[in-house]
């Protein structure tokens, strides 16, 4: 994700990640990755995980247009893998679908509980990472992850692929957006730095310069390119793939 990336390195107390959230008590081997131990700065507190839904400018009206594009309505089964602060599955449950979202994190867990319980919806949330969530319900129709697929390491995105391809049924609708890159290998110090040049904004006002220079330099985005390849060895027939820019895009998969 722009993990967090709202505050700066180093800032004590709150905001850095305060529960403990070791993967020693889950079962699994010990070389298994920590996926609830992300590395840099974390939100570790209820105002923190409130800036980053206002600097991530959620909008309904553009997740209606992605659920209106992966033609979730009534009865649909979606899930959103590390949902945050929740927008999209609770716009989806608004359309009376069968909405999951899934999250590591405690904090965002709870503010998109509140935000369903505003807007008046049921919606299921699960505490679960994109590795270890077991789908708790029949086979999803529609599973969604935006701006969160690069906290992997790619070994354990292929991993993550092919735990997604398990949740789906056959057919069903996989929906990929995030920071990806297809920018010329040789290019990319000049596209990754136009990018910190332009999305940065000054403190207090959105997501800086320094937020994104620590993405670049702790996540883990990937080209479009390895992408493919992992979706289509995940069991995914790519319907559809778009660069919206050199250091982000998208992909519509179908379940094979
Ligand atoms: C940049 S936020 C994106 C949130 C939301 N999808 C959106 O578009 O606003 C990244 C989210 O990924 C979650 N996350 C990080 N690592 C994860 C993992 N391994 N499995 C599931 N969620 C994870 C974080 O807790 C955070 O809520």
């Amino acid at each position: 994700m722009l993990r967090m990336l709202l505050l700066p390195l180093g800032l004590p107390g709150p905001y850095k990640q305060v529960m403990p959230r070791s993967d020693t008590t889950r079962p699994g081997p010990a070389w298994f990755f920590r996926e609830y131990e992300p590395a840099g700065v974390d939100l570790g507190s209820p105002a923190a995980v409130a800036a980053y839904d206002r600097n991530q400018g959620t909008d309904s009206d553009a997740d209606d247009a992605l659920l209106d594009r992966l033609g979730v309505v009534t009865g649909i089964r979606l899930v959103d893998l590390a949902c945050g602060t929740g927008s999209l599955v609770v716009q989806a449950a608004r359309r009376g679908a069968e909405a999951h979202g899934v999250d590591v994190s405690q904090e965002m867990l709870a503010f998109a509980r509140a935000r369903a319980e505003r807007a008046g919806v049921g919606a299921h949330w699960h505490q679960a990472g994109f590795l270890d969530y077991a789908h708790p319900a029949g086979p999803a129709d529609v599973v969604t992850t935006r701006s969160a697929l690069h906290q992997l390491p790619d070994f354990w995105k292929q991993q993550a692929l092919l735990n997604v391809a398990g949740m789906l049924r056959p057919g069903g609708t996989f929906y990929l957006w995030d920071v990806i890159f297809s920018f010329e290998p040789a290019d990319a110090a000049e596209h990754l730095q136009r990018w910190i040049d332009t999305a940065g904004r000054p403190d207090g006002r959105g997501f800086t310069r320094a937020d994104f220079e620590a993405h670049v330099r702790e996540e883990f985005s990937t080209y479009a390119w390895i992408l493919e390849g992992m979706l289509e060895r995940a069991g995914f027939d790519i319907v559809s793939d778009a660069s919206l820019t050199p250091t982000h895009g998208e992909f519509l998969c179908r379940r094979r």
